[in-house]
Parts: C-alpha cells; structure tokens; sequence
C-alpha cells in the first residue's frame, strides 16, 4: 500500500511536468531487452517475453490516459524467424493467447486494433484471430493500436513500390504522379499521421528495420530500462523528453502545437 503510494507519487510528480496540449499523437515503440531481463534473472528468455505483455497492457492505458491516439509497437520482425524454432513458436503462441484473452476489453475501450507486416507465414489459428479482431474493432475511434508482426520496413517499402509499378504499367496512374502522399497511403500504415515519437528499450540505439518510411522525422527517445522492466514512470520520462526537443523540421523554429494539428487516430 505505502509502496503503491510513492509510486503514485513519483508518477503524479511527471504528470504535473506534461504540457497536455503537446502530448505525442502517434507513439511508435521498439519493445526490447525481453530476452536479457530473463537471462538476467536466470529464467527461459520466454518469461521475458510473458514479462513483456504485462508492460505493454501498462503502457497502452498511460499512453490512452494522457491522450496520445495511436500506439504503434514492434512484436515481431522479419529478422525475428532467425532465433531458434523454440522461441518463434512460443512468440506466435503468445500473441494467440494474448489476443484471445485481451480482444474484448480491447473493444470495450473503443480501441482499434491492426496487425501490421506479412501474415502469410502464421498459424491458420493466430490468422483466424487477428482477422476476426481486425473486423470486431474496425470502427472503433477512440485509439488505434497497431502491431507489427512479421514486419520489416525494407519489405514494406519494396512492396509499395512494387504495387506502384504495377499500377503504372497497367495504365491506372502515371508515373509521374507518384509523389510522397501515394507511396504513404500505400504503406502497410495506409497513410495515417507518422509517429512523433519513438522509443526503444533495452540501451539499444539503432532502428532495426522498425517503419524506415514512417520515422523519417520523428524524435528517438532510447531508455536504458529493459522492456520488461518499464512502466508508466519511464513512459512519462519519455514524454518530458520529447517535450523538450525542438521540432524543426530542417526550418529554423519550432511549429506551435505541432502534435495537436495533427490530432487523430485513423485515416
Ligand atoms: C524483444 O526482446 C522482443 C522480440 C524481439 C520479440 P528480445 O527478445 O529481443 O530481447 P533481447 O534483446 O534479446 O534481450
Ligand atoms: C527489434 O528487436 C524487433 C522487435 C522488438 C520485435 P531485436 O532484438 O530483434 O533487434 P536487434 O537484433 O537488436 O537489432
Ligand atoms: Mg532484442
């Protein structure tokens, strides 16, 4: 209870810090460190990753609570099938479980869910989930929480241009009307507004093929913390963080309100 309250406390003492009128819309979060945090604890790397969903539940309610309107984590990347078998098939069977239990109150809070990257190579079971997820929320407006599984930002990029090529050649559009506006509504994203902010765990400070298009611009925020170990205390540090950066997008001054202009959670 008393350790409750102190937590509280030192959360309430960041909160009273955020400038609610500049708080990120759109997050994007590499989750990282699961593995270490296990081994550091002498358990299967697998608890790390149980670990994980824990936090990531924490961080989606701080992130809703402040009113950030898109949240857009790294579960699964293309270069993810290179770890042993063993641990690729408890991930997959994690996100299964995870989904199954955490859809309907993901509903109930109005909260838009979409996996993105290339599904194909997936269980039928874990497809079977994600669809029927997808279409259950699909109208929700309240939050959009996107989860990139099986993604890399090369092959989402390789792919737009691909369909881009296709286009063209079958008379559909011109080549020269190809401009940044049509190659981002072909993104897996499918043109909504790029993350202002993203976060990686873990100490780590590279990208590791995460939204390569998406995060042209955003400010990079790395914590030291493990992702296991991160809570809506780190969260918030982040947030300050960002809060600080001058945004100038090669400009020589910030823009005002930047993050509120751009204010939404879908296309
Ligand atoms: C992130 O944690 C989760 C996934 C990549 C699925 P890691 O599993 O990469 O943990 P570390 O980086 O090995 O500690
Ligand atoms: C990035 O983390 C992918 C996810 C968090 C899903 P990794 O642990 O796979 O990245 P590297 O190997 O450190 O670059
Ligand atoms: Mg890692």
């Amino acid at each position: 209870m008393r350790l409750g309250k102190l937590i509280d406390d030192k959360i309430n003492d960041l909160l009273i810090k955020i400038d609610m009128q500049k708080v990120p819309n759109h997050v994007a979060i590499i989750m990282d460190g699961n593995g270490r945090w296990a081994t550091g604890k002498g358990l299967p790397r697998s608890f790390g990753h149980k670990q994980g969903v824990i936090v990531l539940k924490e961080i989606l309610k701080a992130a809703k609570n402040l009113g950030c309107k898109i949240i857009t984590v790294y579960a699964f990347s293309t270069e993810n099938w290179t770890r042993p078998t063993k641990e690729v098939e408890f991930l997959i069977n994690l996100f299964s479980e995870v989904l199954k239990n955490e859809i309907k109150e993901i509903h109930e809070e109005s909260t838009k869910i979409k996996f993105i990257g290339d599904l194909t190579p997936f269980p039928k079971n874990l497809k079977e989930i994600i669809s029927s997820s997808e279409s259950l929320t699909k109208n929700n407006n309240k939050f959009l929480f996107n989860v990139c599984v099986n993604y890399g930002g090369r092959q989402e990029i390789v792919k737009v241009a691909k369909q881009l090529a296709l286009k063209s050649s079958s008379g559909e559009i011109k080549p020269n009307e190809i401009d940044e506006k049509l190659f981002d509504s072909e993104l897996l994203t499918g043109g909504i507004k790029d993350p202002e902010l993203l976060i990686r765990t873990s100490g780590e400070k590279r990208i590791s093929n995460f939204l390569l298009w998406q995060l042209a611009y955003s400010e990079i925020y790395i914590s030291d913390v493990l992702w296991p170990d991160f809570n809506e205390y780190e969260f918030l540090k982040a947030i300050i963080d960002y809060q600080s950066r001058n945004r100038r997008f090669g400009g020589i001054e910030s823009l005002p309100n930047e993050s509120l202009k751009d204010s939404q959670c879908s296309s």
